[in-house]
């Protein structure tokens, strides 16, 4: 007789963002075909996934790979290093960046990213649109067709000197979006307040790393939140804040949420498990730029405030904001500009590897959360809101068989060697974690098991997207 499936996946407790239960999975082609207590032997193949979670396999929606930084700085991580880094932390798909730079048609750019990205990834993909030159014919014509395309989100920035958009140019951006139904994803910081605090903080002869976190307190992010929410009320479009640090953005988001404005809300392991205190080094020495990212990572009382978020629904998604840069390298941490002032230091940390891991720990373990927030926040979400559901991001019948198998009980210190991405450090190095992926699975393939990639570069596929969801 035929066999009836290629795999199945038999024995594990099968969790998603709605249910955990007992069940075999049946997979045909790379999707899930059968989901039952004990399905019939004699498939083509068979793990054992018995003591173990069946997780839909991550999902990771804010990753910054082969991304253009300008003269002289360099990101660590391509498409293979960094999709392997990811597929070892428990990831089946992720949602980098293609930045349109200024003068850059938005095709352009998006040509450029998958020529970086063709054949080099492990695991399916898409891409967010970076745009930073809102010009008359890429508002006009080119945003509509690539949404059209299946691009059907955007990320725009209200700091950083070649990216930050004019209140106006904003405002254009989300009217675009609401019309073609594109989600829009906002770096909160206020441009103006970050220059004048550099600039006095390098006046008074404070360049250490440490003093990127002074030219970024909460005011800046609190107020560039809410000026984005009320762009986003003006417009009447649903919007995405990114990489929320603490409580200050958190209560404007919440304050919009009360007055019924649609806006959702990211936050990433680097609030939960850093500090500022990180950006000091060693007696403020320069291994401080480790840890330099935007915003930057708060205090204890802001840690607690972010686990509010994630307990109580104000954060929709956990992302890494994977953007790594090596340490000891003149095009890195290391460049020689940033060794004068924190101004010149690359903004970004590497966290694909460590982002689940971090999570189910602190989260999970510890009482904090549910398996199935867990879910939601490292997997199902992501899918949503960014129009990959019910293709990814669960387990059921018709999906794409993307399945992680986590150890709840395996307890792990996070290393450098674990991470499996191009940077020399992991600012999570020393961390220890309870619960771990051991076997990644996309399409029905093993990508990444025993700690090691199963599959070479090329497995991973691009994929279009639907129009954003809403939750
Ligand atoms: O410091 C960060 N987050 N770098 C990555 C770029 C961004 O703003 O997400
Ligand atoms: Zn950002
Ligand atoms: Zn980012």
């Amino acid at each position: 007789m035929e066999p009836q499936f290629d795999l199945v996946i038999r024995g594990g407790t099968v969790v998603t963002a709605a249910d955990t239960f007992s069940s075999d999975i049946g997979i045909v082609d790379g999707k899930i075909v059968a989901l039952a207590s004990s399905l019939p032997k004699g498939s083509i193949d068979e793990i054992d996934a018995t003591g173990l979670l069946v997780l839909p396999g991550g999902i990771d929606s804010h990753v910054h790979l082969d991304q253009y930084q300008g003269e002289g700085i360099v990101m660590a991580d391509g498409f293979e290093t960094g999709s392997r880094s990811a597929a070892a932390g428990g990831n089946t798909c992720i949602v980098p960046y293609a930045l349109q730079r200024k003068g850059q048609s938005l095709r352009d750019a998006v040509t450029d990213y998958h020529a970086k990205a063709d054949g080099n990834s492990l695991l399916d993909y898409g891409f967010h649109l970076i745009i930073s030159d809102p010009t008359p014919a890429v508002l006009g014509q080119e945003l509509p067709a690539l949404i059209a395309d299946g691009y059907t989100s955007v990320k725009i920035f209200m700091t950083y000197d070649d990216l930050v958009l004019k209140d106006r140019e904003i405002l254009e951006v989300l009217s675009i979006a609401r019309q073609y139904g594109a989600m829009v994803m906002i770096h909160a910081e206020g441009y103006d307040q970050i220059k004048f605090l550099t600039d006095k903080l390098e006046k008074a002869g404070k360049t250490a790393p440490y003093y990127h976190a002074e030219s970024r307190p909460q005011l800046v992010e609190r107020e560039a939140t809410h000026r984005a929410i009320a762009h986003a009320e003006l417009v009447d479009v649903p919007v995405m804040i990114v990489h929320v640090s603490g409580e200050e953005a958190m209560e404007q988001i919440e304050w919009a949420r009360s007055r019924g404005i649609k806006v959702y809300a990211e936050t990433c392991p680097q609030y939960l498990v850093l500090t500022a205190d990180h950006l000091k080094g060693l007696n403020m020495d320069h291994s401080g730029a480790k840890y330099v990212c935007s915003p930057p990572p708060r205090d204890h009382a802001s840690q607690e405030a972010i686990w509010r978020g994630i307990v109580n629904g104000t954060f929709q998604t956990f992302a890494s904001d994977h953007c790594p840069f090596r340490y000891e390298d003149a095009e890195g941490k290391s460049n020689p500009k940033g060794r004068t002032s924190f101004r010149w230091l690359p903004n970004g940390i590497p966290g694909l590897a460590a982002r689940m891991p971090i999570l189910f720990s602190e989260g999970v373990i510890k009482g904090r959360i549910s398996l199935q927030r867990f879910v939601e926040l490292t997997s199902t979400n992501h899918a949503k809101l960014f129009g990959m559901y019910p293709k990814k991001g669960t387990i059921a019948i018709g999906s794409d068989a993307d399945v992680t198998l986590w150890d709840p009980q395996r307890k792990v210190t996070l290393t450098q060697s674990l991470m499996h991405h191009g940077s020399d450090y992991t600012p999570y190095e020393g961390i220890e974690v309870t619960g771990w992926p051991v076997t990644t699975i996309l399409r029905g393939q093993i990508i990444f098991d025993d700690g090691q990639p199963a599959v070479t570069k090329g497995f991973g596929q691009f994929m279009t997207r639907q129009v954003a969801g809403r939750l």
